[in-house]
């Protein structure tokens, strides 16, 4: 199977219209906050894995200016395409968006000694094999590079995540949704290894990262119809509408809002944790 077929990235092409009218709420200030963590100077060159439109790749380019470089790859190419965009009318040349796969990946002749930072937001839990995929990427980064992630804080996107799988499951004769951000998939994702500011830390330490520090990013969005249905459709919770027709979409999503109404959920909890690290060995 070709990488542009999987079904992960048949599920993150598709969210492109959708997927960065939520950047400026969530994917934006995470990337942000990530890039500036990473304490990128003029000149760094930059692997940002699964960057999607380049919510931190596009601030990581603007950091190391124009004689830095940084190499965007995500298996989803309409993202790419999305954020070439954004480089290109923000004047960037320094940016090379690539689809390819983070578990495969190997940096150009012309980093020679290894990339001077590794950037992955919201994207080391949908690794094959997390641990296994993320320490060769670290070995991609020279000796005293940094290497930053984003992951959901315990208990982000749960309240919404369950009334939207409620409302899939009763939607889905024979058994519910099983993916790793369903009811049943939540307690075995990857995540939960690397929700607390804790485990976080210690799971950098165990990818040989030194000096790691972890902040937490509050974000509390207001949960208006409007951003509510651009974050299914912009994520991967859209991968569970992938077998429903037109008219069973429109319901899922108009008791998927009567419920959050119905719990009183007016905000999504977005909050995020924001780690970096020194590669040690
Ligand atoms: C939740 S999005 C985050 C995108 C971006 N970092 C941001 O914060 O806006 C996760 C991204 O990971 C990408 N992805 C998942 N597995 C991947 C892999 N093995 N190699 C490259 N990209 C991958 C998906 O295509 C998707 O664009």
């Amino acid at each position: 199977m070709l990488m542009s077929d999987s079904p992960l990235a048949q599920t993150f092409n598709s969210t492109s219209s959708e997927f960065d009218r939520i950047t400026p709420l969530l994917w934006g200030p995470a990337g942000q906050s990530l890039a500036f963590a990473l304490e990128l100077a003029a000149g760094d060159s930059v692997l940002d894995v699964c960057t999607g439109t380049g919510a931190s790749a596009i601030p990581a380019a603007q950091a190391v200016g124009p004689d830095g470089i940084v190499h965007a790859i995500d298996l989803a190419d309409d993202l790419l395409e999305v954020g070439r965009l954004k480089a290109t009318s923000a004047a960037l040349r320094n940016i090379d968006f690539v689809c390819a796969d983070a578990t495969e990946w190997e940096a150009p002749s012309t980093i020679d000694t290894g990339y001077d930072a590794l950037a992955c937001s919201y994207g080391i839990f949908f690794l094959p094999d997390m641990d296994i995929t993320f320490s060769r990427l670290v070995g991609l980064v020279k000796l005293g590079g940094r290497v930053g992630v984003t992951v959901w804080r315990k208990g982000a996107v749960k309240e919404f995540g369950d009334a939207y799988f409620e409302v899939i499951e009763r939607h889905s004769p024979g058994g519910g949704h099983t993916g790793p951000l369903s009811r049943t998939g939540y307690e075995s994702n990857p995540l939960r290894r690397v929700e607390t500011s804790e485990t976080l830390a210690a799971w950098l330490e165990a990818q040989r990262c030194e000096s790691v520090r972890v902040t937490e990013l509050s974000n509390h969005v207001p949960a208006t119809e409007e951003f509510v249905w651009n974050f299914v459709l912009g994520s991967g919770f859209r991968g569970a509408l992938s077998g429903f027709d037109d008219a069973t979409r429109d319901t899922i999503r108009a008791e998927f809002l009567e419920l959050l109404t119905a719990r009183g959920i007016d905000s999504v909890d977005a909050t995020t944790l924001v780690a970096t690290g020194v590669r040690t060995a």
